[in-house]
Formats: structure tokens, C-alpha cells, sequence
């Protein structure tokens, strides 16, 4: 199974992606979580990285692009990945294309989780995750439990600001990849309005029991 979870920042992709992985058995690859290790780590990709997170910019895609095709290439992704947050541009999309006509395999399908902007900017300001396990939490939504609570951590770029900034990106930059997977009978919409395992049950239904997409 190939497949892209594709969607406004605070969706629910890094929640869903979470419970998919184990279901299908491949690599989770966010491009989020590979740049913020990046930027923990010191290295020049994460100082190039940080200056554009913070803002809520999206990172220039000469920087991300070779970042995943490296990743997918690696062993661990031969029978499948889960693509959270990349492409999230037009020449990423492109350039993810290329990579797997090289590589002679074929993506699956592309899960967008739709949620309205106005629901966005309260999952993101009130989201907070454990350095340890990388568990998401949401103070409102989804409480961490109250021993692990002064070890949570907040993302630097989940302010309202920011947020803002990341959804005008999403409009602006992301959003045009979707006719892109559309027209190739890839896309698959999914309300991401609702619980979380509400939401798991229709992407579940919507890549079939074997991760046939239907
Ligand atoms: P990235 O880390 O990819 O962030 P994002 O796409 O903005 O998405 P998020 O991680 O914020 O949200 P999510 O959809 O995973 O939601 P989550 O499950 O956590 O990217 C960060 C930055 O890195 C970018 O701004 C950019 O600078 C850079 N970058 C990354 N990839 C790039 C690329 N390809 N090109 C260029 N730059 C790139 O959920 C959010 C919260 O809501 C949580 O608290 C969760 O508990 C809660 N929640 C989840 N589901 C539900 C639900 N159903 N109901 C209620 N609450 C819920």
C-alpha cells in the first residue's frame, strides 16, 4: 500500500497515520516530523528548516524533496509508505511522480481529511504531544493523562498566527495538488469532522479491508 494522507494543517493526519500504520504495516513518513528532527538535531536542513516552520511558511522544496525520495527509497518502504504532509506543492507532486516511475511502482490512493477552516485554528492551538512516546494529545479533545501532563510538549509553530499563516499556505500551495490525484482516480475524500475513531472507520472503508483503495 502507497498512499498520501493529504489535508489542512491539524486535520488529524499524524492522529489517523498513527492508527493506519499498524493496520497496513508500512513506514509513517511525515515530512513534519522529519524536518522538526531535523531542526532538534542541529543539522543545516534544520536551521534552513526552523526560519520557515516558525512563520508557518512552507520549506523551499528544493530542501524537502530530496529529503523524502531519499526516504522512500530506503529498504523498510519496498512494499509501501504513508506519505503525511508531502507533496504539499505542485513540483513536490511532480517530483514524487518521477521518483516512483523510476522506481516502476504506483501509488495506491490519496486520503484528504476535509475539515473546515474554522474548526482548525482550536485543534491546533490546543494541541500538545509527549516527547517521549510521541503521543498526540488535545487539552479539549483528547486530555493526556494527568502523570505525564508536565512532560507535554507545544509545537513553536501551533500559534493562532501561525496557524493562520499555515492555512493560507494550504489554500494557496496545497490545495491545487488535489485535482492533480483527482483526475487520476486517486483521490478519496474523508469528513475528518468527528471523533477520531469515527474518522479511522471511514478511511478505513475507504481503502477496503486489504488496503484495496475502493
Ligand atoms: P506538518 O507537521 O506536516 O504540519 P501540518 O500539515 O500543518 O499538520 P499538523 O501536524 O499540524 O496536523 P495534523 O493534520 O497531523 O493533525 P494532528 O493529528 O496532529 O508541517 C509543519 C511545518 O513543516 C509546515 O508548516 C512547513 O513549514 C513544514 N513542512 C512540512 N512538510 C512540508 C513540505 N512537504 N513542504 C514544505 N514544508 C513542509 O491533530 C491536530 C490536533 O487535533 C491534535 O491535538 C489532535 O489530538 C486533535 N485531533 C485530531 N483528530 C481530531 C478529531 N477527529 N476531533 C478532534 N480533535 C482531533
Amino acid at each position: 500500500m502507497r498512499m498520501i494522507l493529504i489535508g489542512p494543517p491539524g486535520a488529524g493526519k499524524g492522529t489517523q497515520a498513527a492508527n493506519l500504520v499498524n493496520t497496513y504495516a508500512i513506514p509513517h513518513i511525515s515530512s513534519g516530523d522529519m524536518l522538526r528532527g531535523a531542526v532538534k538535531a542541529g543539522t543545516e536542513l534544520g536551521k534552513t528548516a526552523d526560519r520557515y516552520m516558525k512563520a508557518g511558511d512552507l520549506v523551499p522544496d528544493e530542501v524537502v524533496i530530496g529529503m523524502i525520495i531519499e526516504r522512500i527509497a530506503a529498504p523498510d518502504c519496498s512494499k509501501g509508505f504513508m506519505l503525511d504532509g508531502f507533496p504539499r506543492t505542485q513540483p513536490q507532486a511532480a517530483a514524487l511522480d518521477t521518483a516512483l516511475k523510476a522506481a516502476n511502482v504506483e501509488l495506491d490512493a490519496v486520503v484528504l481529511l476535509e475539515v473546515p477552516d474554522e474548526l482548525i485554528v482550536d485543534r491546533i492551538t490546543g494541541r500538545r504531544s509527549d516527547p517521549e512516546t510521541g503521543t498526540i494529545y488535545h487539552l479539549k479533545f483528547k486530555p493526556p493523562p494527568a502523570e505525564i501532563a508536565d512532560r507535554l510538549v507545544q509545537r513553536k509553530d501551533d500559534t493562532a498566527a501561525a496557524c493562520e499563516a499555515r492555512l493560507d499556505k494550504y489554500h494557496r500551495d496545497t490545495a491545487p495538488v488535489i485535482p492533480y490525484y483527482a483526475e487520476r482516480g486517486l483521490l478519496r475524500r474523508v469528513d475528518g469532522v468527528g471523533s477520531p475513531d469515527e474518522v479511522l472507520l471511514r478511511i478505513s472503508a475507504v481503502l477496503g479491508p486489504q488496503g484495496q483503495a475502493s
